[in-house]
């Protein structure tokens, strides 16, 4: 849609203070004009209990940080510096103006599922920051280095499960050597980022195990893409795949009995930590329904059953590796919100 430049402008100041505004981004130049820098990313942030509007300029070297009070024309400032793509979302909606090089400013609007974070430094929130440059060559951010909404539950998915990998390694020396295997490794998102994250401490070869070659040649082009060394994907059933020398098993999300087929790999491999994220429980094992009927309710209603039985199934997963020499919880890693699969069973050898 054209609009006057100082309509299109002022629409994004209104955007920018609003209280359900999360990010803008302003970058390229307007004809005729030379803003000082090359990219302008703006977001609120709380301080002292004071909302306010953070900025981050880079030049091409550095950034330049400042945190703006709201109330003053610092933000009309900086959008009128010349920028000619402004991009300001909401919790809701992704505002763009492009001016073009007639000296004339189209905006659209589109529709977008965001939160507003107000944490002072973001860095620290998410283990591996949305602008990593993985995330792009996984095809879930956009160009401007935010994860598009259609990846988001997984982003954060991924990012949960990096926060207990950490502390489960604690006990192992930084620069040691690791081996991981990824089992049902899928499109290779979690396989990338626990890889990318455990290099910048450790030795890491990670192998990704997927019986789909379709993905396995996905993943393969992922990998190289991503210029990350170490990381491999083959094709394989998780049953027959190659169990010497591992450290760390992951499955995510492993679908059908591949969570249990996991759990044989963890017992009858050497690794010593196990983080298993079950999926689509068809396991339905041995002792799982006399683990349901213990509760005295049981049989009574069709949705508590089932419920009973997932859990029964979780359960009895973790007994597995216990009385295999792990010692196991089970914890909730990431909001249903997120993904309705969200029990993550972990275990350490003992
Ligand atoms: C829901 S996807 C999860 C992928 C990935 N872990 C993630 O969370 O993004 C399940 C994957 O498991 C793979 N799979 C299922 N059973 C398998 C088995 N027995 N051996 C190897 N791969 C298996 C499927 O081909 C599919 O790619």
């Amino acid at each position: 849609m054209k609009r006057t430049i100082e309509e299109a402008l002022t629409e994004a100041r209104d955007r920018i203070l609003r209280d359900d505004f999360v990010r803008a981004i302003l970058t390229g130049r307007r004809k005729g004009k030379s803003p000082e820098f090359q990219r302008i990313d703006l977001r609120p942030v709380e301080i002292k209990g004071e909302v306010l509007i953070q900025s981050v300029a880079h030049d091409g070297k550095k950034d330049f940080t400042k945190n703006l009070d709201p109330s003053s024309s610092h933000v009309r400032e900086i959008l009128d510096s010349g920028f000619a793509n402004i991009i300001i979302d909401s919790t809701t909606e992704s505002y763009q103006v492009q001016i073009t090089k007639k000296e004339e400013a189209i905006a659209g609007l589109s529709k977008v599922r965001l939160e507003r974070v107000l944490v002072h430094d973001r860095e620290k929130e998410r283990v591996l920051p949305e602008n990593h440059p993985i995330f792009r060559t996984l095809g879930f951010s956009d160009s401007s280095g935010r994860i598009k909404a259609t990846s988001r539950d997984k982003y954060i998915q991924i990012d949960q499960l990096l926060r207990i990998v950490e502390p489960t390694l604690t006990t192992i020396a930084s620069g040691s050597r690791l081996r991981i295997v990824d089992l049902a490794s899928g499109s290779a998102a979690l396989t990338l980022a626990v890889h990318t994250f455990l290099s910048e401490k450790f030795e890491v070869e990670t192998i990704g195990v997927e019986r789909n070659p379709d993905l396995v040649k996905k993943a393969t082009k992922v990998a190289k893409d991503s210029d990350q060394s170490g990381i491999r994907f083959i094709e394989s059933d998780i049953a027959t795949a190659p169990r010497e020398g591992i450290d760390i098993v992951l499955a995510l999300h492993a679908c059908d009995t591949a969570t249990d087929d996991a759990i044989d790999f963890v017992i009858a491999s050497k690794a010593k930590i196990a983080l298993i994220v079950p999926c689509c429980q068809q396991s339905r094992g041995e002792g799982v329904e006399e683990v349901a009927r213990g509760f005295p309710l049981f049989g009574r209603d069709g949705i508590v059953d089932e419920r009973l039985l997932d859990l029964a199934t979780d359960a009895l997963r973790g007994e597995r590796l216990r009385n295999a020499g792990f010692s196991v919880d089970i914890v909730e890693f990431v909001g249903d919100e997120h993904t309705a699969r969200n029990l993550l069973i972990r275990g350490v050898r003992r």
